[in-house]
């Protein structure tokens, strides 16, 4: 018979939002119900979820209601637990760092939310007690895993672009203000002294798409700006919304053949849907171009464009949306969260590094901050590569050419970690 093999999950942050409906209900559970995955060499890997969190009430009903055995509200004991293989982490993002370093400290493996940390500071200070410890840390890059992103990327593999040109990106959607409608997201998103904000929360998505679809990124020129300065809360309580609700970027790309690409995403809470998806990427290429929405994806090959001919004076005779072709699967795709987890516990069992993993969340991390930084000075800012040097405290970063500091408000945080670059 097969050996089995459990691995333990602390999962921290699990009544919010994405803790409770990617990562327990849509990943955790369903692998556990599954049986677990079976490793190359016939190993069965089964996981087992431990609850933490503050609220003892909301855990305990939720462990009822999923048949979870175990949950508990001592997440620094949970931390030092020896039977605790992997510590994941969907709490607020303030408090990410300081969990995830703990964690690696006792050897565990982790798996986290995005983005790591609040400044490039720190998460690359978490890249770097990640090489010292040797634990396998995987961070949720999701987008790349949903079947649009997944079809846009073959279409690349396939040179279906010939020379990529351009990305057009659009995302968002009407956030309400939650005075008469109830908001439909948290209230922390607004507030950028409790780690809210656009710019900070899309970046590091952008990064990992941008670089993932074409390549990496490397100059940002960003607008970040509040349309929307007074909210109101979960108790109905008016606030002053100090974080970004909307993020305007360029950003200059270089594909792996050294071609340069400008991408260009709008990201916004307070705009309302003309789109098939909340969130689309255009890719244009001297070939083809190609449209991808989080499920679906459209394209248009070179010898399949139609000439449209400019003329203000006649109304449109031609549908241009129905001019384009539907990308197959060709597979069935599951859940985005659920891939990646899967695709991590393989890595923890093997004992080796998880292709998205701390350095990459720096990077996201990197754009977040330059992206502010951009807005707050309106100016272009380079890229600085990343790396992180072994057992070094204070030369962890190679940064050749960061640029300088200086900018106020909402450009302080990005102005200390380009001081932290150009160490
Ligand atoms: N991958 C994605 O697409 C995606 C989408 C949204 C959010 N996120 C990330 O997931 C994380 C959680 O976001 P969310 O939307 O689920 O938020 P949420 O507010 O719904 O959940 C936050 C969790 O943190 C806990 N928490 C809040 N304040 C706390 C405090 N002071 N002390 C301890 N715990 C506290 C809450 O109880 C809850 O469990 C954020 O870091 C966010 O950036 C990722």
């Amino acid at each position: 018979m097969a050996d089995t093999r459990v691995l333990r999950i602390a999962m921290n942050g699990i009544t919010g939002r994405m803790g409770y409906r990617q990562h327990l209900l849509r990943s955790i559970l369903p692998i556990r119900a599954q049986g677990g995955i079976v490793l190359d060499d016939g190993t069965r890997l089964t996981v087992e979820p431990v609850l933490v969190g503050r609220n003892a009430a909301k855990l305990e009903a939720i462990a009822l209601e999923h048949g979870v055995e175990e949950w508990t509200t001592d997440l620094d004991g949970v931390l030092e637990d020896p039977s605790i293989d992997i510590v994941f982490d969907a709490s607020m993002t303030s408090l990410r760092a300081a969990t995830l370093a703990k964690a690696m400290r006792a050897g565990k493996h982790v798996f986290t939310e995005k983005p790591t940390a609040e400044t490039l500071t720190e998460a690359l200070e978490l890249a770097r007690i990640r090489q010292e410890v040797g634990v396998t840390a995987g961070v949720v890059h999701d987008k790349l895993y949903l079947p649009g992103l997944v079809k846009l990327r073959r279409l690349v593999d396939e040179g279906f672009f010939g020379r990529i040109l351009s990305l057009r990106g659009e995302f968002g959607y009407w956030v309400f203000e939650g005075e008469h409608q109830s908001a439909q997201r948290p209230s922390w998103n607004y507030r950028a002294e409790d780690g809210g904000g656009m710019t900070t929360d899309m970046y590091c998505h952008w990064n990992y798409v941008l670089e993932g679809i074409v390549g990496p990124v490397r100059s940002v020129a960003s607008r970040s700006v509040t349309h929307i300065p007074t909210r109101w809360d979960e108790a109905g309580r008016e606030y002053e919304a100090t974080a970004d609700d909307a993020a305007y970027g360029v950003f200059e790309l270089e594909t792996p053949a050294g071609d340069p690409v400008i991408a260009q995403i709008n990201s916004s809470w307070a705009v309302r849907v003309h789109r098939d998806e909340l969130v689309e990427f255009q890719v244009d290429g001297t070939h083809g171009s190609a449209v991808a929405g989080l499920t679906r994806c459209v394209a248009q090959h070179r010898s399949h464009t139609p000439k449209p001919v400019w003329n203000p004076d006649l109304p449109v005779t031609e549908s241009f949306r129905d001019q384009w072709s539907e990308v197959p699967a060709n597979e069935e795709i599951d859940n985005g969260f659920k891939l990646q987890w899967e695709e991590f516990l393989r890595d923890v069992a093997a004992g080796r590094d998880h292709r998205f993993g701390l350095l990459s969340a720096a990077r996201g991390v990197q754009l977040a901050e330059l992206g502010l930084l951009s807005s707050a000075e309106r100016r272009t800012v380079d890229v600085p590569e990343l790396a992180v040097h072994a057992a070094a405290h204070d030369d962890h970063v190679v940064a050749p050419d960061a640029g300088d500091a200086g900018a106020t408000g909402v450009g302080d945080r990005a102005a200390g970690a380009v001081a932290e670059v150009a160490r």
